[in-house]
């Protein structure tokens, strides 16, 4: 790879080790390599500055730029987080639209931009993470970069239709046609990509997958992410997960961890597991969820209504089916660190992983590869997430049909130990081929094998 790689994404890890889907990738990415992470500061700013601020560098730079409490306001929880997080999790129904939203988005990636610009030569690679900065490259095609420009867009791109919620959606797809590569997570996302260019009149489809609209050539392709599956195997063979939640003898632990959001499924999930309370013919053993679904967003009003509902749901599973010995569901709003999940993983016997929508899912990868391969759990996993299209053997089910949700609790907690071996088996090696370093060089070996000067003229 010739030149340097400047990742910018919103969120930037400040503590020491850090942790998310998002954040971990990107740090083992310039762990490796070595580069520039450009991502938003934590605390914010009382005016706008151009300036970015050196953060405390890991083996790598690390510099932050910083966004007013307006711009907080209106970039992060207006426009990305309550207009475009809900148009491409296929809940248009849940667009908040406010006048000042696009304005603040576009005002913090043209400033991003002019930052971007200042440190980018035309030999570098510039690799743009996720939804927050959709406009980011014609930004700095309008201040004359010509470094090659990559997209990875961690969550599901929207369906074509949607985007007539979108205001903006006259400009999106000039918005996304300055880059050089557009990755998104799975083949069902690049197939809605090319849907939306195919309907544009001056947009035009090669055989090879790269895109010709207006005067820019750019390639789409499906770069499915990763994780760091011997780190989870490893952290998950310190063993002790049992103990650590004090499972009596005749509990089976059943897993989810979620950030808290409308987008996860978890009232489905959580009536699915009262369901198998009610009808199921236990036996000897009892289920227990433990649900962990830290936080966020919080000040966006659709938010605080799904917390809100799961907090009633939580609480009239356990009032029906707990005794003075016993409560069914565990429900934790706070987060774990990866090495206390790997533990939990490896001590469920299921890992609900039921998403009505998702980019991808790392937390399914994690449960598989945190599993003993003598005696693995069994990973209950949503259609409709991206990591499903090509973990098959998973028990997959509906997430909108609690249902089949129950059903697949049910049937994987009777499974057999030779089933569930052989579906682990098959599962296993999936996540380890397609770890978080080959998602990372097949990205940037794509992005660095683009010729500069793109336009076409
Ligand atoms: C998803 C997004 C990431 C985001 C993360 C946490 O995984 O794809 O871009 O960082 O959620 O959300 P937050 O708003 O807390 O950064």
């Amino acid at each position: 790879m010739t030149g340097r790689l400047i990742v910018v994404s919103n969120r930037i890890p400040t503590d020491e080790v850090p942790s998310g889907g998002l954040v971990v990738a990107m740090h083992e990415a310039l762990s490796d390599q070595g580069g520039t992470w450009i991502g938003a500061h934590p605390d914010p700013a009382s005016e706008p500055t151009d300036a970015l601020e050196r953060l405390p560098a890991q083996g790598y730079d690390k510099r932050a730029f910083r966004v007013t409490e307006e711009e907080r306001q209106t970039y992060y929880l207006g426009y990305a987080n309550s207009v475009l997080w809900p148009l491409c999790h296929r809940r248009v129904d849940l667009i908040a639209l406010e006048s000042d939203y696009a304005e603040g988005y576009l005002a913090v990636n043209a400033r991003v931009a002019r930052q971007v610009a200042r440190l980018a030569g035309p030999e570098d690679l510039i690799w743009v993470q996720d939804y927050h900065f959709f406009p980011l490259a014609a930004e700095l095609r309008r201040l004359g970069c010509h470094a090659r420009i990559g997209l990875f867009l961690h969550i599901p791109f929207p369906v074509a239709s949607d985007l007539a919620a979108l205001p903006e959606r006259d400009a999106f797809p000039h918005w996304l046609s300055a880059y050089d590569l557009l990755g998104l997570q799975t083949q069902a996302d690049v197939a809605r990509c090319l849907e939306l260019f195919r309907s544009l009149p001056d947009a035009e489809m090669f055989i090879d997958g790269k895109v010709k609209h207006g005067p820019r050539l750019f390639a789409v392709a499906a770069f499915p992410i990763g994780i760091d599956a011997e780190g989870m195997a490893a952290a998950a063979r310190v063993g002790g997960g049992r103990e650590m939640v004090k499972l009596a003898p005749d509990e089976d632990l059943v897993i989810g961890v979620d950030r808290l959001d409308y987008s996860k499924g978890l009232p489905n999930r959580l009536r699915a597991f009262g369901q198998v309370l009610e009808h199921t013919e236990l036996g000897a053993r009892r289920p227990h969820l433990i649900q962990i679904a830290p936080a966020s967003r919080g000040d966006v009003p659709a938010y605080q209504r799904i917390r809100a509902e799961l907090d009633a749901i939580a609480s009239e599973v356990n009032g029906r089916h707990a005794d003075l010995g016993w409560t069914p569901i565990q429900y934790i709003n706070r987060s774990y660190p990866r090495e206390t999940l790997a533990r939990l993983f490896r001590a469920a016997r299921i890992g609900l992983v039921t998403p009505l929508a998702d980019g991808m899912n790392l937390v399914a990868k994690e449960f598989v590869a945190a599993q003993d391969p003598a005696d693995p759990g069994v990973l209950v996993l949503s259609r409709t997430a991206g990591a499903a299209e090509r973990l098959r053997e998973a028990l997959l089910v509906n997430p909108f049909d609690t249902d089949d949700i129950a059903r697949a609790i049910e049937a994987g907690l009777a499974m057999p130990l030779e089933e569930r071996k052989a579906r682990h088996a098959a599962l296993r090696a999936e996540v380890f081929e397609r770890d978080i370093a080959a998602w990372r060089s097949d990205y940037l070996r794509a992005l660095s094998s683009i010729a500069v000067a793109p336009a076409l003229g």
